[in-house]
């Protein structure tokens, strides 16, 4: 509304008048035109005073003002009502059409290219290139029309002379998807006579102006308008028309268009060809009509594709055919005269019918599905000729009148007629207004048998000679007493009639005075025969296409051919008919001066139109009306979302009553009126109302909608999902059972078998029991050895373990492990071995074991040392649990050297038949030696040593871990102990925490806990202090002790951090571990070892290569 006009511009919509008078109307009118507002409403009626000079009022903003507004809310425009004309067909999908009318020059044909250009600028906002392509044809095509169809008058520079009805297609969304032109009677006349002060079609002006003189020099023409006897009227006019420039413009449009080269060459030649008949001339020479130039014959004939002789025959002769015979019956020059004319006017229409269908083609709506794209809706655009009244008036004035007529007649029907007829059947309290109802003077001119086209039509059938005159006094004795007709027959003393040429009818613009001469003859509209077959036999194909019937032979009867009254009259019928259909919107056109003048508005001429056109009645009408008018059913169904009593449906007795609700809960009661059938409500703004209310309304159903469907659409999904799930589940449970189902298969009567089920195939498991199947290999395995272990007799066990351990350690390392052979340990003690020695060796062993305290002899055996000036010396080791000894046989087993086994930290050996061991100790003073026996001799006994120490020393458990946080936190450094009870247990701790093992469990810390050279060892790995309880501090811990003291560290480390670099399967390990122990309450009997104390790489290298020619491959034992 902030938009809207303030009041010195006048009154925005004529209904607004205090009265409605004639004066006040025109004083309204004045004063908008003069403000130059052009615009004005009467209701949805746009009443537009053509201003004759370009007005800013055209563009992108303006367009923006208007898009999607209602009418009401801004100043009047043809956008407006463009607008409101393609919302009811996007809203309601109506078809709707726009009616232009006005008489010549009044500004339709302006005013139709305005609102084709809204429509363009308001759709496709997704820029589809297709809609952009159909958009650009349907503007495009205006300018090619306009240059063939249009013609400078005296009323009008660009005057319309054919009628245009354009359909504009669009798909469900609004977009237009094509259209059609509906093309009405060409004022074909023109082309070979205008009256003085007018042109032709401009086509040709533009064509002789604007064309190269290439081209004109290819056509034969040449640029001087005058040389060409149909133009030569026109040629010197002055306008305000460029033509060289149009012609630019329209080549470029039928290019754009879709035009091929070779047709739009065509219709320039056709151009020419019609130039160049209107300059042919007929002379006589005795009884034969010659061609004056017969140049121009053969010119035509060319531009034609056609021969010469033919040509000159078409125009000379008339083939006949009487009965079986053929005859060529010569012209006179009248009728050659009228022969070439006929033939100039006929294929300058072929052309412009031939340019329309063509553009038809081009545009019409492809590929379109109702039910893919839903109902295509229109809109029409109607532009037809105004009407006119000329100094001479002929036949086609009389059409154009005609059409006018049938317009008006429409309008009256639409807005005067039928609205008040429905108030008055709906029960409507109505007084009826007056109008003049001009179907007296439509059926003056169509009625069957009365009007004047039968007249015409039963004058032109008359068989022999009709003149014009005979026609006339038809006219006179039919309708001498019709009020809207009269001829100087009629009225003798009316000297404007000439007698025998003219009749006048009042039409509802005006008397016009109609010439009857050439009526019959433009009502047969004769053209021979053989011009036909002339132009069908041209070896153009374009020009042979717009000439279809040519291909008749002579002898065939045709049937007579309507005459081009009925033809028109039946055209305008169907149009008429089309437009009723629709919803119409009216554009009425005003010409304020016959001068072409912006400044003058004419008082006198405008009262005329304002008259004729029956705008005052039409305010009336609009004022006691009502705006608006929908059955009961529709409108609810249209708006019963509004209210809570109408929605989703109403209990009231009937749909009229749910109406009422409905009104009356919007406040509106007192702007309608309730008809039996139908609601009417009198100013669009309630109507307005009631739409923005509806928009309101759908946001929130379409958002309820949304909901129910999304939730349907979540609740399917988790079904599907569940259900998916299930059948997962069965499945998995399926695999899971086939597998194990499998595995029992497998592996029944296992303990039967001879190899306890080595050789049965595991099946492969579901992914799920991968971990499963590990454990299970693990069970089995664990049970296949429990069950071969158990044939092994109990003394032969720790041999075997030493055997396993040595496998593990040197498979593939080495070539013998001795692994044959009975591995006796203690070499030096039998008799084989050492035949005299052995005696002294027994004693000092015995010696050891008293003071030292072993246990146990894991190996003894005479070894070979070189010294380091390379001398080879005799040399016996002695490894018992707790010590190695370096002893010399020379000396009755005189101890050289004792290493604690806590000392050793690895053992190297060589993959190569020697029989080299390097044993590494904690301080760098590596013991290397080679096995040496004596029988059998060169007995491979690395492989014992290595099995018996590792074996030892797997005995070890070792843990390592941290706790993460609290006061009570002990950080397990690590746990070193040896099977043997009186080994003792080596635990690490930090400092802090031995207070809290002492706390926690005082009774495991029996001993004394002393700093054992934690700073050394420490030092390498950031132990803020190492502590180790040791046997020989009086600590004595069993196994189980230890698992205990373990345990209950663990108990406070839930969580097993591991170093960052430890990979998952050490701390799936380490956790296992972990478990194991809380389960049991004890550590397992012979834990893995599974992380050792790192040792430095300088420490590891042993000094071998002191050792001489031995090459030491690598480490193969790491004990901790
Ligand atoms: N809105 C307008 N703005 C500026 N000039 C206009 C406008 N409308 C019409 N005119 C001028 O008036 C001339 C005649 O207008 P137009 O050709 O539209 O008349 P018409 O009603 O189609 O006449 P006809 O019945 O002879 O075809 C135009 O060439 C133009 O110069
Ligand atoms: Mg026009």
């Amino acid at each position: 509304m902030a938009e809207q006009e303030s009041l010195e511009f006048g009154k925005a919509d004529f209904v607004l008048m205090d009265t409605v008078s004639m004066p006040e109307f025109m004083a309204n009118l004045r004063l908008r035109f003069e403000k130059g507002r052009i615009y004005t409403f009467i209701g949805e009626v746009v009443v537009s005073v053509n201003p004759y000079k370009s007005l800013n009022i055209y563009g992108r903003d303006t367009i923006e003002q208007y898009k999607g507004r209602e009418l009401y809310e801004r100043p009047p425009h043809l956008f407006a009502i463009a607008d409101a004309a393609y919302k009811a067909m996007k809203r309601r999908s109506k078809d709707t059409c726009i009616v232009i009318s006005g008489e010549s020059g009044a500004g339709k044909t302006e005013a139709s290219k305005y609102i084709m250009q809204y429509i363009a600028a308001i759709t496709n906002p997704s820029q589809r290139a297709e809609i952009e392509r159909v958009k650009n044809m349907l503007l495009k095509s205006n300018c090619v029309l306009e240059a063939f169809g249009n013609a400078k008058t005296n009323r009008n520079d660009n005057s319309s002379r054919f009628g245009k009805y354009m359909d504009i297609n669009f798909d469900f969304k609004g977009d237009p998807i094509g259209g059609h032109i509906n093309n009405y009677l060409l004022e074909k006349s023109r082309v070979i006579v205008q009256q003085p002060g007018e042109r032709s079609f401009h086509s040709f002006y533009q064509l002789l102006q604007g064309g190269s003189d290439q081209m004109l020099r290819s056509l034969h023409l040449q640029k001087s308008l005058s040389s060409y006897s149909y133009i030569h009227v026109g040629a010197q006019l002055k306008s305000s028309i460029n033509d060289a420039a149009e012609f630019k413009v329209v080549a470029d449009a039928m290019k754009v268009i879709g035009f091929k080269p070779e047709e739009i060459q065509t219709a320039y030649k056709i151009l020419a060809a019609i130039l160049h008949l209107g300059n042919l001339k007929f002379v006589v020479d005795g009884d034969t009509t010659l061609i004056e130039d017969g140049k121009l014959v053969s010119i035509i004939a060319e531009l034609l594709s056609t021969k010469t002789d033919m040509v000159e025959k078409a125009l000379l002769y008339r083939t006949v055919a009487t009965g079986r015979d053929i005859i060529d019956k010569q012209h006179t020059e009248q009728e050659a005269s009228y022969g070439r004319d006929a033939f100039a006017k006929a294929i300058y229409e072929r052309l412009f019918c031939w340019i329309v269908s063509r553009i038809n083609d081009i545009i019409a709506v492809k590929n379109s599905d109702t039910t893919i794209h839903g109902k295509n809706t229109v809109i029409g655009v109607l532009d037809i000729y105004g009407f006119e009244i000329f100094d001479n008036n002929s036949f086609e004035q009389f059409c154009i009148n005609y059409c006018n007529e049938k317009l008006q007649q429409l309008f009256i029907q639409l807005v005067l007629k039928q609205e008040q007829e429905e108030y008055q059947r709906e029960g409507i309290p109505w007084k009826h207004i007056d109008y003049f109802n001009n179907q007296i003077i439509v059926d003056l001119v169509e009625q069957q048998h009365k009007g004047i086209i039968a007249i015409l039509d039963d004058a032109c059938m008359n068989v022999g000679k009709v003149t014009d005159e005979m026609f006339l006094e038809a006219l006179n004795s039919k309708l001498g007493k019709h009020g809207h007709f009269s001829s100087r027959k009629l009225c003798a003393s009316d000297k404007i009639l000439e007698f025998d040429r003219d009749f006048r009818i009042r039409h509802y613009a005006g008397d016009v005075v109609y010439s009857v001469v050439g009526f019959i003859d433009k009502n047969k509209d004769t053209l021979f025969q053989d011009f036909k077959r002339l132009m069908y036999n041209s070896s153009n194909p374009v020009l042979k296409n717009m000439w279809p019937e040519g291909k008749l032979s002579i002898t065939e009867v045709t049937k007579r051919p309507l005459t081009a009254a009925t033809l028109f009259k039946n055209s305008m019928i169907a149009l008429v008919d089309n437009l009723a259909s629709k919803e119409p919107y009216y554009v009425r056109c005003i010409k304020p001066n016959d001068m072409k003048s912006p400044q003058i508005f004419d008082d006198e001429r405008c009262r005329h139109q304002v008259e004729y056109l029956g705008l005052l009645e039409n305010v009336r009408v609009r004022r006691a009306g009502f705006a608006f008018r929908q059955t009961y059913e529709k409108f609810l169904h249209r708006y019963k979302m509004i209210s809570e009593f109408t929605w989703p449906n109403h209990d009231l007795p009937s749909d009229k009553e749910a109406v009422k609700k409905l009104v009356e809960y919007c406040g509106f009661q007192d702007d309608v009126a309730y008809g039996k059938t139908k609601i009417f409500i009198r100013t669009p703004r309630t109507l307005f109302t009631l739409e923005e209310l509806r928009a309101q309304m759908l946001v929130r159903i379409v958002l309820f909608l949304q909901k129910v469907w999304r939730g349907t659409l979540a609740r399917m999904r988790y079904k599907r999902t569940r259900a998916a799930l299930t059948i997962i589940r069965y499945y998995r449970r399926y695999k899971v059972k086939s597998y194990i189902h499998e595995v029992a298969r497998r592996f029944h009567g296992i303990k039967t078998m001879r190899d306890y089920g080595k050789h049965v195939q595991w099946p492969t498991p579901p992914k799920v029991l991968h971990r499963f199947e590990e454990v299970l290999q693990a069970i089995f395995n664990r049970w296949r050895a429990s069950q071969l272990i158990k044939t092994i007799p109990a003394s032969d066990l720790p041999q075997v373990r030493a055997k396993v351990a040595a496998v593990e350690m040197l498979k593939g390392q080495r070539a013998d492990l001795g692994l044959q052979r009975a591995w006796e340990g203690n070499y030096l003690a039998s008799k084989p071995d050492t035949p005299q020695t052995s005696g002294t060796f027994v004693p000092v062993a015995n010696e050891l074991k008293r003071k030292d305290k072993y246990m146990n002899v894991l190996f003894s055996c005479h070894v070979r040392k070189v010294n380091r000036f390379s001398k080879v010396e005799d040399r016996a080791i002695f490894v018992t649990d707790r010590h190695l000894y370096k002893m010399d046989p020379t000396k009755q087993y005189k101890v050289m050297k004792t290493i604690p086994l806590y000392n050793l930290t690895g053992l190297s050996v060589s993959n190569g038949k020697d029989q080299l061991v390097v044993f590494h100790t904690k301080d760098n003073k590596d013991l290397i030696v080679c096995l040496f026996s004596k029988q059998p001799t060169h007995e491979s006994r690395i492989g014992e040593l290595v099995g018996v120490l590792v074996n030892h020393f797997k005995r070890i458990i070792h843990l390592e871990g941290r706790q993460g946080d609290g006061k009570e936190a002990v950080t397990v450094i690590w746990v070193r102990c040896y099977e043997s009870v009186d080994s003792g247990v080596e635990i690490r701790v930090k400092e802090a925490d031995l207070k809290e093992i002492k706390r926690l469990k005082p009774e495991l810390v029996r001993g004394t806990l002393s700093n054992h050279n934690g700073a050394r060892d420490g030092a390498g790995q950031g132990f803020e202090s190492l502590l180790t309880l040791q046997e020989h501090d009086g600590l004595n811990t069993t196994p189980q002790q230890i698992g205990s003291l373990v345990m209950m560290f663990c108990s406070h480390i839930m969580i097993w951090p591991l170093r960052a670099n430890e990979g998952p399967q050490k701390r799936l390990n380490l956790l296992s571990q972990k478990l194991f122990l809380k389960l049991n309450g004890s550590h397992p009997p012979y834990p893995e070892c599974h992380s050792s104390p790192k040792i430095p790489p300088t420490q590891r290298s042993s000094p071998i290569t002191r050792a001489g020619r031995i090459h030491i491959a690598h480490p193969v034992v790491d004990a901790p």
